[in-house]
């Protein structure tokens, strides 16, 4: 079984490349389930519902977040859309599952695609980030109570140590420990010695010629004064990142992960 995860889309530049490049990707791979991470999507900052659907229906199976997670209220309502109904697509939008358990949403999904069974578990670091209740104990609350073997697991986080420790804790337990947030690819994918594939940071699907996606100008600008600036996406550079995890079904142990950047 072959896995397409896309790291995070940025707006409409992220959008854009993934509708042209997914098509290709998809049957140059062979893949079978693709996941993408989608914080970024609306300009930079969150997610619609609708972009979620158009995103779904360009043949993308799950959808896990970050902490951009909430930036577009309406998304509360997409979520509350699969409440009782786990058919619905917005059940396959994830936000980390370490958020308190009473907000909107789910952080994981369960679902079968063609013959294969899976779990996507989508979870967020507390280094320089809110404080979220502690990813690793969620994840083993999580495991417990999953019956897939196929495990992929979307680490949120800006600290590449917390990254790196989940993807050892996680080692043998899940398919992949793959990284997204910081928005810049790291290049130490591996498979892990229990079977697990591992990379610290996916890295942004959209715009290069700014700061992780940001129009250069405007993040230099705050650096330089310290005042309230408000963001708007880059355009130019637009690249799409994302892994390959090749892994046994059956078992759930990863054989290999590759690194993409398409321009
Ligand atoms: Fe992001
Ligand atoms: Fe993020």
């Amino acid at each position: 079984m072959r896995i397409l995860f896309i790291g995070d889309i940025f707006g409409r530049p992220g959008r854009t490349i993934v509708k042209e490049k997914l098509r290709s990707l998809v049957k140059e791979h062979s893949i079978d389930l693709i996941i993408a991470n989608g914080e970024n999507s609306a300009a930079g900052f969150g997610i619609t519902g609708q972009m979620a659907e158009e995103l779904f229906e360009l043949g993308i199976d799950v959808i896990t977040t970050g902490n951009h997670v909430w930036d577009k209220r309406e998304i509360i309502d997409y979520f509350q859309m699969a409440d009782g109904n786990p058919h619905s697509p917005a059940r396959r939008l994830l936000r980390p599952a370490n958020y308190p358990g009473e907000l909107p949403g789910w952080g994981w999904y369960e679902g079968v695609k063609g013959d294969f069974h899976y779990a996507v578990i989508n979870l967020q670091g507390r280094v320089f980030m809110t404080s979220n209740d502690d990813p690793f104990r969620t994840a083993d609350q999580l495991l417990k109570a999953t019956t897939a073997k196929v495990i992929l697991v979307d680490m949120h986080a800006e600290a590449t140590s917390e990254k790196i420790s989940m993807g050892w804790y996680l080692d043998g337990r899940v398919t992949a420990v793959v990284g997204t947030h910081t928005h810049v690819p790291t290049a130490d994918e591996t498979v892990l010695p229990n079977g697990t594939a591992f990379i610290t940071d996916v890295g942004m699907t959209g715009p290069y010629d700014g700061v992780i996606g940001v129009k250069k100008e405007l993040v230099v600008g705050k650096f330089l004064s310290n005042m309230p600036v408000r963001f708007e996406p880059a355009t130019g550079d637009v690249r799409l990142c994302a892994v390959v995890v090749d892994c046994d079904e059956n078992t759930g142990r990863a054989k290999s992960i590759q690194r993409i950047m398409q321009k």
